[in-house]
């Protein structure tokens, strides 16, 4: 890693549909996932927890509270606290479309209603080589043995090299201890670096030097963007792409300040502000 890919200026402006495209689906469904497709998306991301059993599931917060709700088939307690005390037969009984209807009336369907947790492996079985994967280890120290696992089945499913190579696969993560396990294991693999809201330009620019060592790009909070940052990131041959974009104006502000990507719910939108819908 630690080379900027060729052409890297010239390069368009990369689509990340954010938990699919979460703005109109429920986040983290097959649904959001094929709609992040059909919209144009360059990259679909997931987040990944870890269940009891040790299978990966593409879910973002630790625990299903928010998100997830009972079925006839749920027993009590299935479909509430830490994903990694739930095997996946528990968790597979929860209904994930619901809450979406009832917090976005605007956007609700009823094809939404029982949707599942995928695992990773439905998601990889699905899409195959069709779309490009953005993977977050989340909460790596509460699920040791994530980095392994998912080194495991992208290699089961032909993701790592070559694939590797054009960046089919981007793993990111706030913790830079699992982005250098996951360096150790395969340096072929591009990897993201993430910076939480709370830190600034300032605080970032001083990490960058670190994160070259390992990384291909950085994903700050779109909010910490500025040319000083862009500069240091390129000058690094770090990539950069900020989180969570979802208005126009904002899309074409990080445009014209250098990003090379970004992460949307809503990747129409970036579609029309990119000129190719
Ligand atoms: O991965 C980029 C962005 O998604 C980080 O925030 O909390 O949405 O995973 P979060
Ligand atoms: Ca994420």
């Amino acid at each position: 890693s630690g080379a900027r890919r060729e052409g890297a200026e010239d390069a368009p402006v990369l689509n990340i549909g954010h938990r699919g495209a979460s703005g109109y689906a429920p986040e983290h469904t097959i649904a959001a996932y094929d709609l992040a497709k059909k919209m144009g998306a360059d990259y679909v991301e997931q987040d990944l927890q870890l269940t009891r059993d040790g299978v990966l599931v593409s879910l973002h917060d630790e625990t299903l509270d928010r998100t997830a709700r009972p079925t006839a088939e749920s027993a009590p307690g299935d479909c509430t606290g830490p994903v990694r005390e739930k095997t996946l037969a528990q968790i597979k009984t929860c209904d994930v479309g619901s809450w979406f209807n009832e917090a976005y009336p605007q956007y609700a369907s009823e094809e939404y209603v029982g949707l599942r947790i995928p695992t990773l492996e439905e998601v990889f079985g699905r899409y195959r080589k069709s779309v490009n994967y953005y993977i977050e280890t989340k909460s790596p120290e509460a699920a040791p043995g994530v980095e392994e696992e998912l080194l495991r089945l992208m290699d089961e499913y032909g993701l790592t090299r070559p694939a590797a190579e054009k960046w089919q696969v981007l793993i990111q993560s706030f913790s830079p201890a699992s982005l250098q396990k996951i360096h150790a294991l395969d340096p072929s693999l591009p990897l993201i670096q993430l910076y939480a809201g709370a830190e600034t330009s300032q605080t970032i620019q001083p990490r960058l030097d670190l994160a070259a060592t390992y990384a291909v790009g950085i994903g700050p909070s779109k909010n910490d963007v500025d040319r000083p940052l862009v500069e240091a990131a390129h000058a690094r041959c770090l990539d950069l792409h900020p989180y969570t974009v979802n208005e126009t104006a904002e899309m074409e502000g990080l445009i014209n300040l250098g990003v090379d990507g970004m992460f949307t719910n809503f990747p129409d939108r970036l579609e029309a502000v990119l000129g190719k819908d």
